[in-house]
């Protein structure tokens, strides 16, 4: 199956394929055929297992192609998304005389997309991305939509811009040699989209669950394919992030603040797989929510093999103020997305974020300590 999807972004004159094959990095005549015109010399940028994985293979094939290619690396891992790792390889680049001709491959996961795009973005003043996501969730939601970015002492993500890509290569027949872990949460951001947009995918998540999980290539790439189709119609609609692209973040403005009280301990995936969990429960107390609904959302994590646990109670006070510190704030309160079914969220005059009583808030966190903390 070959999938194609094209991400067309009018308030920025842009537009891009998402190319979606199983086996496609083997395929080389097609990798050069859509690599060759996007530059003249080719900065394949990738982390130390993905080089190993799939990096020295890219690199060969593109060579075999005649393009002019040099394989950049840095250590795998989040700690190496920083300022540092992105001015090492751009001095690389400099030394090796990579100029305005280059186009940079992103190949892995969210950090090295992310991490590779914003040096893209910056290097001679911007030169062409391409990026071949390697884990689940740089697949369906960090390699589409143009966010870029490091980290800095102060905070994730802190600096970056919004850099769309030229293109999207998706081959995710890389998923086998991804860490099963790995693999689920990019499940809770797939199950994530289907909340906020899409109730049929959400049925199709529930009944293909062992397909997925045992990486079945038909029910992957359609999977992918339905991923990367919802998270692209809303960055087509708002690239900046200020109305309906805060649907993307359902679950996170509790994940994020227990990312923070956990020191970042708690994986972000299990994170946003029980903010998922604790805002649709804000979602039933509001009476937007069946009970019924909410307890299919629970099921759902559960299949998946999500472990929905704390390890210790948290103070109310203490995930407020953290809440607070979230992007979506407004005069100093936390603000929520809140779905009124399975696909539907709400929308209060084109705002898809909004305030709740600090009553209902206390009890879903009051829920979560006692019906998710393990002591
Ligand atoms: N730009 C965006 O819109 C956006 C969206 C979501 C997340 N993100 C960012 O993405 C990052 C997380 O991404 P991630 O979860 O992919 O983490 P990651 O890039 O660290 O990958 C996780 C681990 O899996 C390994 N890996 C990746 N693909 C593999 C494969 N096919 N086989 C074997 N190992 C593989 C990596 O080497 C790494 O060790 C965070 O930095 C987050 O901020 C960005």
């Amino acid at each position: 199956m070959n999938s194609k999807l094209t991400c067309t972004i009018p308030s920025s004159h842009l537009s891009y394929d998402i190319h979606i094959q199983t086996g496609i990095l083997n395929d080389k005549k097609l990798l050069s055929q859509y690599l060759s015109s996007l530059g003249s010399r080719f900065a394949i940028i990738t982390d130390g297992t993905l080089s190993l994985l799939y990096g020295e293979q890219l690199y060969q094939s593109l060579v075999d192609s005649n393009l002019d290619v040099t394989l950049f690396s840095f250590p795998s891992g989040e700690t190496y998304k920083t300022r540092a790792t992105k001015e090492h390889l751009e001095n690389q680049m400099f030394e090796k005389g990579f100029g305005r001709d280059t186009c940079v491959i992103a190949l892995g996961g969210g950090v090295v997309t992310d991490l590779a795009g914003y040096l893209a973005a910056t290097y001679c003043r911007g030169v062409p991305l391409v990026t071949i996501p390697t884990s689940l969730l740089g697949m369906i939601d960090a390699s589409i939509g143009g966010k870029t970015s490091v980290n800095v002492p102060y905070g994730k993500n802190m600096l970056g811009c919004i850099y769309q890509p030229k293109k999207v290569i998706i081959d995710p027949s890389t998923l086998q040699t991804l860490p099963a872990k790995e693999f689920t949460y990019g499940v809770v951001e797939m199950i994530k989209h289907s909340l906020i947009a899409d109730s049929t995918y959400f049925d199709y998540l529930d009944k293909q669950t062992h397909a997925l999980l045992n990486l079945e290539p038909t029910p992957l790439e359609h999977a992918i394919f339905e991923s990367c189709r919802i998270k692209k119609e809303i960055v087509e609609q708002d690239e900046k992030e200020q109305g309906k692209r805060h649907l993307l973040n359902f679950g996170h403005t509790i994940a994020h603040a227990l990312e923070n009280l956990t020191h970042y301990t708690l994986p972000h995936g299990e994170a946003v797989a029980i903010g998922l969990l604790v805002e649709s429960h804000l979602a039933v107390q509001l009476g937007h929510l069946s009970q019924g609904t909410f307890d299919r959302i629970h099921k759902i994590l559960i299949k998946y093999g999500l472990p929905l646990q704390l390890s210790s109670h948290f103070s109310i006070q203490a995930l407020s103020d953290a809440m607070v510190l979230d992007k979506k704030s407004l005069k100093g309160q936390p603000r929520f997305v809140i779905i009124n079914a399975i696909g539907s969220p709400l929308n209060c005059n084109s705002h898809y974020c909004m305030h709740v009583e600090e009553k209902l808030l206390k009890n879903a966190l009051q829920w979560m300590n006692d019906d998710l903390c393990c002591h």
